[in-house]
């Protein structure tokens, strides 16, 4: 892959967007690989964390490409904004957490990207907006519906009709980020995180993530009961028997295995 690079550190795999001479920004070459690589990262059952990050020391991606996005009709930016839409959404819906390590600017497609994971972590030298508005056009891939669903209607609409670029500080004020780190922080704060979460267990932590994602769009009653379901799963699980055992036999569980 040109524009991809992945790795893994024990359970957690790892993305890089690299096309750093234009701030990784998303081209269509580069969401063709990135879905790619979303297939080798959901066959492997060895990762239980996905992190994304951006390549260089100056983004995390800093949108779509505006070069390539210039002369496109719209059919052809239709097109363009179906293809991240759906490699946006199968991020959104893996069976495994994924982190957003934002080092740097995530403008438009970046923010987006960013938002289809589920949790963010920036650096204090992260600048995040969708700048979109200012070149004429809108969020496309996903923008004007994950961000209102992250920090609420109105400062959504705040920052896609002003157009502004926050930091990492203002960003963690209204929910954008999880958390702020030093930038030389950033990586080993991601990794903590995920072997944290792959410490605990993946069938678990894979139907809470389902249950979450789909009582989000649902109400409350529908979404209670997907919460019913998942909970009486988990006790099909070795999982759990091993995990209640080992509590009331006052010792750590050494491997969870589901
Ligand atoms: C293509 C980009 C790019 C982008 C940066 N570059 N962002 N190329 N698409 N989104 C390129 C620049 O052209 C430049 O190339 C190189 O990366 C370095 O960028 P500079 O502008 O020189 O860096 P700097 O002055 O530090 O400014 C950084 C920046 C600025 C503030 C992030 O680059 C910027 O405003 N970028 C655009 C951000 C943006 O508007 N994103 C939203 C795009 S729309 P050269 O060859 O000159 O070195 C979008 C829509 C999503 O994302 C939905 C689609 C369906």
């Amino acid at each position: 892959m040109e524009n991809i690079k992945f790795e893994k550190d024990g359970n957690i795999g790892i993305i890089t967007i690299s096309r750093p001479k234009a701030l990784n920004a998303l081209n269509f070459k580069t969401l063709v690989e990135l879905n790619e690589v979303l297939d080798q990262v959901e066959k492997d059952e060895e990762i239980y964390v996905l992190l994304i990050r951006g390549d260089g020391e100056k983004a995390f991606v800093a949108g779509a490409d505006i070069a390539e996005m210039k002369d496109m009709n719209p059919k052809e930016a239709r097109e363009f904004s179906i293809i991240g839409n759906k490699v946006f959404r199968r991020i959104e819906n893996l069976r495994i957490p994924t982190i957003a390590v934002i080092n740097g600017y995530a403008l438009g497609g970046g923010c987006e990207l960013a938002l289809s994971c589920d949790i963010r972590i920036a650096s204090e030298n992260a600048k995040l907006g969708q700048p979109e508005v200012g070149l004429g056009i809108t969020p496309g891939f996903g923008g004007t519906q994950r961000l209102s669903r992250v920090v609420g209607l109105a400062k959504a609409k705040e920052l896609i009709f002003t157009g502004d670029m926050i930091d990492a500080n203002e960003a963690f004020k209204i929910g954008l980020v999880n958390r702020v780190v030093k930038k030389e922080e950033l990586m080993d704060e991601a990794l903590n995180m995920a072997k944290k979460i792959a410490s605990n267990a993946p069938f678990a932590i894979s139907v809470a993530k389902a249950s979450i994602n789909r009582g989000y769009q649902a109400d409350i009653d529908t979404a209670l009961m997907y919460e019913v379901e998942v909970f009486a799963q988990c006790f099909a699980t070795e999982d759990q028997k091993d995990a209640m055992t080992a509590f009331l036999e006052k010792r750590k569980i050494e491997k969870f295995k589901n």
